[in-house]
C-alpha cells in the first residue's frame, strides 16, 4: 500500500476527497495532513477522518523558506510518504524541497496550464475574456506550477461569473480530477487523465 501526505494551508477540501477516495483498492492511504498554518480548517477536517495532523508554521522562519523546508522535511520523513499531495498549499517551494521529492510530488492549480501559473487564476481568465477555464494536476519541479501535467478538467466561463463564482464552480471538478490521478499515479499509471468537459453555460 502507498503512503500518502498531504499538505494543505487552508479549507482542505480537496484534501477531503482525496483521503476519501483512498478505500477499498485504491492502491493508496492517507497517513499524514501537514498546514503551514494552525488556523487551516481543513486540519480539523483531517482529525474527523481520523488522519494523522500536524503544523509547521511558515511565519517562525521569517524569509528563510528552507529552515521551513527542513521542519517540514523532518515531519514528511517520520511518516514514510510514497506520494506528496500538494492541494491548496500555498508555499512557494525551493529546489532543494522539489528536487528531494521530484517524481512523487503532485500539485493541483486552479487554472490549465500552462495558463495563470500564480495566483489570481479565476480572475486572470476572467480578465482574458477566455470562454473555457479549468484546473490542472501536474508532478511537482522547481519551477512554479510546471512539470508534467497528469489530467485536466476543463469547464464553461458563463456571463454571471466573478471571480469567486468561477473558483466555486471549479471546485468540484477540482476534486474529482485529483481524485482520478492519484486513483491512477498510486497504480503506477502516468497517462494523463482528461475530465469529460462540463457544458454548463456555453
Ligand atoms: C484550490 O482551488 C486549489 O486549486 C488552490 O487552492 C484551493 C484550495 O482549496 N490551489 C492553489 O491556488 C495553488 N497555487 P481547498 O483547500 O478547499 O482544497
Amino acid at each position: 500500500m502507498k503512503r500518502v501526505a498531504i499538505l494543505i494551508s487552508g479549507g482542505g477540501s480537496n484534501m477531503v476527497a482525496l483521503a476519501n477516495s483512498m478505500t477499498g483498492d485504491h492502491a493508496a492511504r492517507p497517513v499524514l495532513v501537514v498546514s503551514n498554518d494552525a488556523a487551516a480548517v481543513g486540519l480539523a477536517k483531517a482529525r474527523d477522518l481520523s488522519i494523522a495532523t500536524d503544523v509547521v508554521d511558515h511565519r517562525e522562519f521569517g524569509k528563510d523558506r528552507a529552515a521551513f523546508e527542513d521542519v517540514l522535511a523532518t515531519k514528511l520523513e517520520d511518516a514514510q510518504p510514497d506520494i506528496i499531495c500538494l492541494a491548496g498549499f500555498m508555499r512557494i517551494l525551493t529546489e532543494g524541497f522539489t528536487a528531494r521529492y521530484e517524481g512523487r510530488m503532485l500539485n493541483i492549480h486552479p487554472s490549465l496550464l500552462p495558463k495563470y501559473k500564480g495566483l489570481h487564476t479565476h480572475q486572470r481568465a476572467l480578465d482574458a475574456g477566455d470562454d473555457v477555464h479549468g484546473c490542472s494536476v501536474h508532478e511537482v519541479t522547481s519551477a512554479l506550477d510546471d512539470g508534467p501535467i497528469l489530467g485536466q478538467a476543463r469547464i464553461a466561463v458563463t456571463a454571471q461569473d466573478t471571480a469567486d463564482i468561477l473558483a466555486a464552480r471549479l471546485l468540484p471538478f477540482e476534486h474529482a480530477l485529483y481524485v482520478a490521478v492519484l486513483r491512477r499515479y498510486a497504480a503506477g499509471d502516468r497517462r494523463m487523465v482528461h475530465l469529460p468537459f462540463d457544458p454548463v453555460g456555453l
